[in-house]
């Protein structure tokens, strides 16, 4: 059993409010919300503003993953604008300690993100400063592309390397979850499982959010 955190970059922008009113009922525990500003990522998405608008349409913790350079820069800011967990890129900040510990004396959860190509081992010596870890099984910047297969065995030394520091972090994965892959995904180590399209692409989405989280 996992937890989901459906990502909002799939859901109806011209209908925020309702889209994200409805996910507590359909059983998520978590909203998703991929900020990217076209540089760290292709893509671009939505800031602070975004965060703050919907804050009110839940009571579910925003989960705001920062697919930002310098990530630095704008932590406060999303802080402010209600943000519960914040994850920065260990690609995209060069003291990502710092970082790390400018996100906590701002209040939210602290989380750390690795692309495909990122080794667990850049993680090593920040394990007591983080809640969660982001394993990306996409390259980021796009909804809607293939999870992809090897990052299983990454999931899974992450895990480990978790289980003997003997701390308290979760496993949270990100890109290509849908209900067909998402049970060895949590086999692997993952405890809170992102889906985009497989959730606000379904015609029953509370059906997805379950079957996803193997519920
Ligand atoms: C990718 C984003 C993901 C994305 C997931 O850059 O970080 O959160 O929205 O979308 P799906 O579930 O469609 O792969
Ligand atoms: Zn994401």
């Amino acid at each position: 059993m996992a937890k989901v955190a459906p990502s909002i970059l799939s859901a109806d922008f011209a209908n925020m409010g309702r889209d994200i009113g409805k996910l507590e009922s359909w059983g998520a525990s978590m909203v998703h919300c991929d900020v990217m500003d076209g540089v760290y990522v292709p893509n671009m998405s939505f800031g602070p503003q975004l965060i703050s608008a919907i804050k009110p349409y839940t009571s579910l913790p925003l989960d705001v993953h920062l697919m930002i350079t310098q990530p630095e820069r704008y932590v406060e800011m999303f802080a402010e604008a209600g943000a519960d967990i914040i994850t920065v890129h260990q690609e995209a900040t060069v003291h990502l300690h710092r970082t790390l510990k400018l996100i906590s004396s701002c209040g939210p959860k602290v989380a750390v993100s690795l692309n495909p190509a990122t080794s667990i081992s850049t993680l090593e010596n920040v394990l007591e400063d983080i809640d969660m870890v982001l394993i990306m099984t996409v390259n980021p910047g796009y909804g809607g592309q293939s999870f992809i297969p090897a990052m299983l065995d990454k999931i899974a030394a992450m895990k480990q390397m978790i289980e003997e520091s003997g701390r308290d972090i979760d496993i949270q994965v990100d890109g290509g979850v849908h209900a067909g892959n998402a049970s060895d995904i949590i086999q692997a180590g993952a405890n809170i499982l992102v889906a985009g399209s497989a959730v606000f692409g379904s015609d029953d989405p509370q059906k997805a959010i379950k079957e996803i989280g193997g519920l």
